[in-house]
């Protein structure tokens, strides 16, 4: 496993990677360097087989505040421009496999928008969102405008936005912002269950289910549906679909192919 300083990565169950977000002096603020790294870990994460599902933590205080306030504090609009700025970002959003967010504590800017990008968010009781970026003269940068808004309403969205104001686990349930909300000090440990779930599914089914629901959010109905019946038909060429069904009608447990 590659050593990095800003993240954590570690496998604590069977198909499952784990990347913690540790800046714990700065609320894991996610700097540059730390989106590098963490970019860099999916990237082993999607080119390693062993590899069914991702984790993405930060720690009890905060998932993380946001992006790096101080780094970007004096950055000017050449810059940003030049750099497109936070585009890097949008690699977790395009990871093939499916993506589980556990969140604890502050997950607020571009916290939220990162746990956002994820497929699948669980929080503990803890949990404190917010896109907060227009007390600091700006607005959500890394999707926070388009993904809360699809998932929370317009006019939710825009309150939340437009004041800067938090809301809290429970709201995050209700609003479907979050799967669910689980026990104080268990984020991890079910987030992980839940990856090892999917992990043991066939792997081409879970990509293919991830890229078929989000794609919900991305196409038309009918170009959705088209993409859904696609993949459908795809999966009736890959040797999980047949120990899949033959194992239903054999009344056995399938053994997926894992490589
Ligand atoms: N960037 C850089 N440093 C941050 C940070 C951030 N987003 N959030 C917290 N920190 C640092 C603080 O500066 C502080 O460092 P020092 O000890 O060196 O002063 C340390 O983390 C601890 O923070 P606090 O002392 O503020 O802790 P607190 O418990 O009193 O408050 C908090 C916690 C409410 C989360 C507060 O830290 C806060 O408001 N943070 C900023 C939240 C924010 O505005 N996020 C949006 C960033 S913009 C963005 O994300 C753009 C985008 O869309 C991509």
């Amino acid at each position: 496993l590659e050593k990095f300083e800003h993240i954590l990565t570690s496998s604590p169950a069977p198909g499952v990677a784990l990347i913690t977000l540790n800046r714990p002096k700065a609320l894991n603020a996610l700097c540059s360097p730390l989106i590098v790294e963490l970019n860099k870990a999916l990237k082993v994460a999607e080119e390693d087989d062993a590899v069914g599902a991702v984790v993405v933590t930060g720690s009890e205080k905060a998932f993380a505040a946001g992006a790096d306030i101080k780094e970007m504090k004096d950055k000017t609009y050449d810059e940003v421009f030049r750099t497109n700025f936070i585009e890097s970002w949008h690699r977790l959003y395009t990871f093939r496999k499916p993506t589980i967010a556990a969140i604890s504590g502050f997950a607020l800017g571009g916290g939220c928008e990162i746990a956002m990008m994820c497929d699948l968010l669980l929080a503990s009781p803890s949990a404190k969102f917010g896109q907060p970026e227009i007390n600091l003269g700006v607005i959500p940068g890394a999707g926070g405008t388009q993904r809360l808004t699809r998932l929370v309403g317009r006019s939710r969205a825009m309150e939340l936005i437009l004041t800067g104001k938090t809301f809290n686990a429970e709201q995050a349930e209700q609003w479907g912002v979050v799967s669910r909300v689980v026990r104080e000090g268990s984020v991890v440990d079910e987030a992980v269950k839940v990856g090892e779930e999917i992990a043991s599914k066939g792997r081409l089914a879970t990509m293919a289910a991830k890229e078929a629901v989000n794609a919900a959010y991305e196409l038309p109905l009918s170009e959705g549906l088209r993409l859904e019946r696609k993949l459908f038909h795809s999966l009736f060429a890959t040797a999980d679909q047949k120990e899949g069904m033959s194992a239903f009608v054999e009344k056995r447990k399938p053994k997926f192919a894992h490589l």
